[in-house]
């Protein structure tokens, strides 16, 4: 190659020569694989000693922007990209992304398979709009799923398909709620439901939450419709205990209230025996379950169910009429197909592991490194997890944002209304890092913390 390298600019004269080939091997004037002029006629050509040379083409080497071959030259190295500029490479092995990004992901694969067949079969085009409550196969499947992984009792005919958990919370605060009706939420809690309620014109409340979960004690009597998370809690992640579960449903029976129990993780769960839902403790028709597919498939898919009691089922599927009739038949029938063929449980099973193992690895390094800044809400389930800081939530803002200015995307926790929540914290979601970074990540953590020093 017809390199153009002169000698301006400051450093020893290697520096610059340096300085040079490593901008021409970022900007890629120098392509990966590309031939390097040999020492001795790049030394002719500035009219420097060789030894010069070969002191900066050394250090490129070294760094593993170039590669030396006996007896055939030095190379620009297969891996030298602009993407890594002001770092040095790592020497001998490929940086590349993990398998699973360098083909499609398995589930497109067999997502398209099922809708492809759905859109296939005979009867995939009707003159006439469907039942409310969804495609009767996914209802059927719905209701199998969640009575084996979740033990909520359930048949078919109890199941109402939704577009995802957020429509569910719609229709049952659409047939429940009238202009300032109290409505309560977990505090810190899940801020689409706070909105919602709001919404439809509900005076909603937010509730304290502790180590077990909502604090029963602290429902106001006039509430109606008490909204909850107790596999885990949104945001926090700790389960509600049994204790809890049963005061709640004593204190819903006592007051007439309503409780949506919002299922929304909980699939993912790393220990052995989950507590029982709340809807299977039921014995008096007062809880709605709710579930969602955005967490065990796609977010975008819009699919998610409930499962009322007998006494508001009918009025809830009149709202789903009203509100946009059902959804898209076919989607729900290759999920109906992805549920019965076991690849939802197949993919649940594989993916509890891979997160089991990222939750471990972050709880680890959190006890391990962090004592003195954070401490762990405990959790079993999930794909983010929390932790409350000893420190300002000041503090708090300057160490994470230190942390995003290094790559390391780490959240503060927030109230159901998006402002400061009681105590400060971190919410670290797991679902989509890649695992072989995690430790990297959470050293870079650690870091902003020592040098925030919130003690
Ligand atoms: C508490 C909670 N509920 C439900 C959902 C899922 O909602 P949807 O099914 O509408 O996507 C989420 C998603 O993040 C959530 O955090």
């Amino acid at each position: 190659v017809d390199l153009h390298v002169t000698l301006a600019g400051r450093g020893d004269l290697s520096a610059r020569i340096y300085r040079q080939l490593l901008d021409a091997v970022m900007d890629g004037r120098l392509r990966p694989g590309e031939r390097l002029p040999p020492t001795r006629e790049l030394a002719q050509r500035l009219a420097v000693s060789r030894n010069t040379v070969a002191v900066a083409y050394d250090r490129l080497t070294a760094e593993g922007f170039l590669v030396g071959r006996v007896g055939a030259g030095t190379f620009v190295h297969e891996t030298a990209t602009s993407g890594v500029r002001g770092r040095a490479a790592p020497t001998g092995r490929d940086v590349r992304p993990r398998r699973w990004w360098r083909t499609p992901p398995p589930p497109a694969n067999t997502w398209r398979r099922l809708v492809a067949n759905e859109l296939r079969a005979p009867d995939a085009y009707s003159a006439h709009y469907l039942d409310p409550a969804g495609d009767p196969g996914l209802r059927a499947a719905i209701a199998r799923h969640i009575g084996v992984s979740r033990w909520v009792h359930a048949g078919p005919d109890d199941v109402l398909v939704t577009q995802g958990a957020q429509q569910a919370l719609d229709l049952i605060g659409r047939v429940t709620i009238e202009p300032g009706t109290c409505v309560t939420i977990e505090e810190p809690g899940y801020p689409q439901a706070r909105l919602l309620f709001e919404s439809l014109g509900a005076r909603v409340v937010g509730v304290p939450v502790d180590a077990e979960g909502l604090d029963v004690t602290a429902l106001p009597r006039t509430a109606r419709l008490v909204y909850t998370t107790p596999s885990h809690q949104y945001p926090l992640g700790m389960p509600m205990s049994l204790a809890r579960r049963t005061a709640l449903l004593d204190w819903a029976g006592r007051h007439g209230a309503l409780v949506v129990e919002d299922d929304y993780d909980s699939e993912f769960r790393f220990s052995e025996r989950p507590l029982e839902p709340l809807q299977s403790l039921d014995r008096s028709g007062r809880v709605v379950y709710v579930g969602s597919f955005a967490k065990t498939t796609l977010p975008m898919l819009r699919l998610g169910f409930l499962v009322a009691p007998e006494s508001l089922r009918q009025a809830l599927r009149g709202a789903r009429q009203l509100a946009d009739w059902h959804g898209d038949p076919i989607t729900q029938a290759a999920m109906a197909r992805f549920i019965d063929e076991g690849l939802l449980a197949r993919h649940i099973r594989r993916a509890t592991r891979e997160y089991a193992a990222r939750h471990d690895r972050i709880t680890a390094a959190l006890a391990r490194d962090f004592t003195d800044w954070l401490r762990v809400v405990p959790s079993a389930a999930g794909l983010h997890l929390c932790a409350h800081a000893t420190g300002t939530s000041d503090d708090l803002d300057r160490v994470l944002a230190l942390a995003a200015d290094a790559g390391v995307g780490v959240g503060a926790l927030a109230g159901s209304d998006g402002g400061a929540p009681a105590r400060p914290g971190v919410v670290i979601g797991y679902g989509a890092v890649d695992p072989t970074l995690i430790d990297e990540g959470m050293a870079v953590l650690a870091a902003s913390f020592r040098a925030v020093d919130p003690t």
